[in-house]
């Protein structure tokens, strides 16, 4: 069985920057039906029950078109929000230490234009679904966005996400209404970076 992560902090302890009752509903409501609904779908279907990103890696290999479907989006949907609530954090913002500070940087010239990378490919995603920070095993890193709960781990080369912003409506239209770049602005004010950084260290030692 598929389980939500335990929130790390209280609904309301992202306040000014995620108001609590937008958590609220995207937690408990959103995340809830996508794992609900993820877990009903594998068992419905007989499919072994497997690591999310091995399942989502090799959406593939599942025969029937419509639990492909349904896998592809509760399944995207449960292991994207897993990711996104884990990397947020009240004493978050700033910028990473450390070898994934380093890679930024080396990267894409420096944090300030790794965040704008990221914001513009964020704020540009026409419609729902997230802007992401990826890397893989060799330790690169890329920047790309996706539409619905796709995610990176789909597209079978190699990368996997350590870092998500949600920029379906439902993560900010309540506080931001159709001001996604502020939004995307205030996400970054909250960012667990050494969370991140734990996802980073994983890849590559994975
Ligand atoms: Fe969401």
């Amino acid at each position: 069985m598929y389980n939500q992560i335990k929130l790390p902090y209280a609904y309301d302890a992202l306040e000014p920057h995620i108001d609590a009752l937008t958590m609220e509903t995207h937690y408990s409501k959103h995340h809830a039906a996508y794992t609900k609904n993820l877990n009903d779908a594998v068992q419905k279907a007989g499919i072994e029950e497997k690591e999310i990103t091995s399942l989502l890696s090799s959406l593939d290999s599942i025969a029937d078109e419509a639990v492909r479907k349904a896998i592809r989006n509760n399944g995207g949907g449960f292991y994207n929000h897993n990711l996104y609530f884990s990397t947020m954090s009240p004493d978050g913002g700033g910028q990473p230490q450390g070898t994934l500070g380093r890679e930024l940087e080396k990267t894409f010239g420096s944090f300030s234009e790794f965040q704008a990378g990221l914001s513009n490919l964020a704020a540009g995603q026409f419609g729902s679904g997230w802007g992401w920070l990826s890397a893989n095993r060799d330790g690169k890193l890329i920047l790309s966005s996706s539409a619905n709960q796709d995610n990176p781990l789909m597209e079978g080369n190699g990368f996997v996400p350590i870092l998500g912003i949600d920029v379906w409506e439902h993560a900010y239209y309540l506080k931001y209404k159709n001001l996604r770049a502020d939004y995307i602005k205030a996400f970054f004010d909250v960012i667990d970076w050494k969370a991140v950084a734990e996802n980073y260290d994983k890849v590559i030692g994975g």
